[in-house]
């Protein structure tokens, strides 16, 4: 459920019109909804319902500040990639403790910055790593905690883009030789052992596939507990899907109740362990919308286009991953004609539009509202064909928040520089 809806024919984000945002910070622009995103949050710790278990938000679907900084005030972890992640929590204000360091190629200079945090956990994703890990806590006197990803082979019907469980993914280590990796961990005098974590893919809309993986993972729990190798936690990764259409996607308490009975003959015999979700997308999509404007319409023999002022620059996810976002109308437009567009950007590039096919009804001028828009779009925009990168505004009720400005042609070259005149 979120908070953008029409009243008398107007779009409103929360109690503040979206047409008004538009005119007022200008398009395109990225707007959220604070309400939107607590609510989300709040489903996930509800779902834990009374049982030890730790949300960790996956940064990565949106690391704007401002939501890191509500989000981390709503005491949850941060499930972060990569050093600049790991700078974001902290200049946002959240507790390193809770945070776990997922991906494949974590460098020296990121695992020391996060052992200096002070972090939660350490993903580990190969043998190697393992290794580094081990060298750099040594050399900084440190014992790291660590956990391995392990890739449970299990298919996550989803995207092939956005799929991570299977075995020719590049992630984790597969559950064949997770055993020999946890005894060798086990010896090193730099890392302990806390977790064991699994994350399959993205915009996951069954329950099944996490139970075939914690089905997978139950088996190398007991043999680790039968090798003395005891765990803090179990991270069932995040990849809870939304509704960008007409998916039905289990709901955050679905989820955690199908994975609880489905552990319950584990937890009975080796103790309960902490239940850790990294949840991206589940949290901000929804809390979402991306306005822009209607440029021009233009009939090309037939097929009709609505040229729009964002491009795949601002928001690349339906030329990256051919993915359906809803798109309606900032107004309900009665008197246009409800004529079946593609809409499309100002990138020189065919792939650069942000709906096919879609029914609207529109004139130049009038501003466009994207769903869903709230995880992997602001978060993986760029300055292709020297655009700006977009302002982005949350509504809190009736106040907005300017949350990040507009860039300026100048914030385009910032960091290069001229050669020398000889
Ligand atoms: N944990 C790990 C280790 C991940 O790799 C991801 C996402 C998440 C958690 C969060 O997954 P979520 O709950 O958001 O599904 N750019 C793509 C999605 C890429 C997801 C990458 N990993 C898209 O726009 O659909």
């Amino acid at each position: 459920m979120d908070f953008f809806r029409y009243q008398d024919g107007e779009l409103y984000a929360e109690s503040v019109p979206v047409k008004q945002l538009a005119q007022t910070y200008g398009t395109p622009l990225y707007i959220y909804s604070k309400a939107t995103l607590l609510r989300h949050v709040q489903a996930f710790k509800e779902a834990f319902a009374g049982r030890d278990g730790l949300v960790c938000y996956a940064v990565k679907a949106n690391s704007n500040l401002a939501i890191l900084q509500l989000l981390s005030q709503q005491n949850i972890g941060f499930d972060i990639v990569s050093g600049g992640e790991l700078a974001r929590v902290i200049a946002a204000g959240a507790d390193p403790h809770k945070v776990i360091f997922s991906g494949v190629g974590k460098t020296e200079e990121e695992i020391e910055m996060a052992l200096e945090a002070g972090i939660l956990c350490f993903n580990v994703e190969s043998a190697m790593e393992l290794d580094r890990i081990n060298l750099v806590a040594g050399r900084m006197g440190k014992v790291a905690p660590i956990s391995f990803r392990i890739n449970p082979n299990v298919d996550a019907h989803t995207h092939p883009y956005i799929s991570t469980g299977l075995k020719e993914n590049k992630f984790g280590i597969p559950v064949e030789s997770a055993l020999a990796e946890y005894q060798r961990a086990a010896k090193m005098e730099h890392v302990e052992i806390v977790g064991l974590d699994f994350h399959i893919g993205s915009q996951l809309t069954e329950i099944s596939p996490y139970i075939d993986a914690i089905k997978a993972l139950k088996k190398l729990i007991r043999q680790l507990y039968a090798a003395g190798i005891k765990l803090h936690h179990l991270d069932i990764g995040g990849g809870l899907g939304v509704t960008y259409s007409v998916e039905a996607p289990p709901l955050p308490n679905e989820l955690l109740n199908a994975a609880y009975a489905e552990l319950e003959d584990l937890f009975d015999d080796v103790g309960t362990l902490q239940v850790v979700v990294e949840p991206g997308r589940s949290i901000v999509a929804n809390a979402g919308i991306f306005v822009y404007k209607v440029e021009f319409t233009k009939d090309n023999l037939g097929k009709k286009f609505a040229i729009v002022d964002a491009g795949m620059n601002d928001n690349i996810r339906p030329s990256l991953y051919g993915a359906f976002m809803n798109i309606i109308t900032v107004e309900e437009n009665p008197e246009a004609d409800l004529e079946l567009y593609d809409v499309v950007g100002p990138v020189c590039e065919t792939g650069d539009f942000q709906g096919k096919n879609r029914q609207l009804r529109v004139r130049p001028g009038d501003f466009l509202a994207m769903r869903g828009s709230g995880a992997y779009c602001s978060a993986m925009a760029s300055q292709y064909n020297s655009r700006p990168k977009c302002a982005e505004v949350l509504v809190d009720g009736d106040k907005v928040h300017v949350i990040r400005e507009r860039e300026t042609y100048e914030d385009l070259w910032a960091k290069e520089k001229l050669l020398e005149q000889e």
